[in-house]
């Protein structure tokens, strides 16, 4: 069955929609009761740590967006600066307060924007470079709230197996309820630049060029030290089980969309490649969450 046209006003919509539908979630209706803090911490202490300090660096996210869209629309304003940054901040915070709860130290957001961005912001002053880096702007969202969803479902059960209901309800319940809003926006905005034909072939070229380069898994920054930390993740949420059915979840939308001329592949081998360099880079340092101090 061909899949929906995707139109502005449908994005527009599911952007109000989500505003409606889901506040920033309070600090105040959180339940902090923790019922074993050491069996938390052992089992799920190193992935808390690692998403709050992601979801913290939603503010920097929002300055790369405007590096490299100086052009914004007022759907993706809306998005941003009424329904996504709002609540990730909190999920931030609130994820930050459990892990100070659990004994551990605060987060440490990385809020630089890198050289990278910039040099792709400056360029983005030329309309047909700002429609590619629109593009994997959207693919970058796409893939990143997408492994949030699926972090989280783990996490959701997890804790449930562990008892602590407190942190599964009044916590990772209500964050996992608004990414998969999230994800459909993404998903959703570089669906109908695709299907619009937005981009010419070039521009297609180039993003598909410029992807596969510059593929990171959420929350490492080009960085070996979160690469390492998120193969932790990936270990903890025992998800090195199977990293291709893993990549697969991960890449469904931009292998729709960037790379259904490819035969024979059924999704795209450098998402597959980032989370064996994550597990490597983690395994190489010992199995630790954390370097050893020097
Ligand atoms: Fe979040
Ligand atoms: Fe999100």
């Amino acid at each position: 069955m061909p899949r929906q046209k995707v139109t502005q006003q449908k994005i527009a919509e599911h952007v109000q929609r989500l505003g409606e539908l889901y506040p920033p979630i309070s600090l105040d209706s959180v339940d902090r009761t923790v019922k074993r803090p050491d069996l938390v911490t052992s089992k799920y202490g190193h992935v808390i740590d690692y998403l709050a300090r992601v979801e913290l660096e939603v503010d920097r996210n929002v300055l790369e967006l405007l590096v490299l869209l100086p052009d914004v629309d007022d759907t993706n304003r809306t998005f941003y600066a009424d329904v996504w940054q709002p609540q990730e901040i909190q999920h931030g915070l609130i994820l930050d307060r459990l892990q100070q709860d659990l004994g551990r130290q605060p987060a440490e957001p990385h809020l630089d924007v890198s050289f990278k961005i910039k040099i792709l912001g400056a360029l983005a002053n030329l309309k047909p470079i700002q429609e590619v880096a629109k593009l994997l702007y959207f693919l970058t969202g796409a893939s990143t709230e997408r492994q949030a969803v699926l972090a989280y479902n783990q996490i959701n059960s997890g804790m449930r197996e562990l008892g602590e209901d407190a942190i599964a309800e009044t916590i990772i319940t209500p964050i996992k309820q608004q990414e998969p809003g999230h994800f459909a926006f993404y998903r959703m905005s570089a669906e109908k630049m695709v299907q619009n034909n937005e981009l010419k072939p070039w521009q297609m070229f180039l993003t598909r060029v410029l992807r596969e380069k510059s593929y990171n898994l959420v929350g490492t920054n080009a960085m070996d030290r979160y690469k390492a930390d998120m193969g932790g993740v990936v270990v903890d949420l025992g998800l090195d089980d199977d990293l291709a059915g893993y990549a697969r979840e991960v890449g469904r939308v931009e292998q729709r969309l960037l790379w259904a001329h490819r035969q024979g592949m059924d999704f795209p081998p450098y998402i597959l490649k980032a989370l064996k360099e994550s597990v490597e880079l983690y395994l190489e340092r010992g199995g630790l969450t954390a370097p050893a101090p020097a």
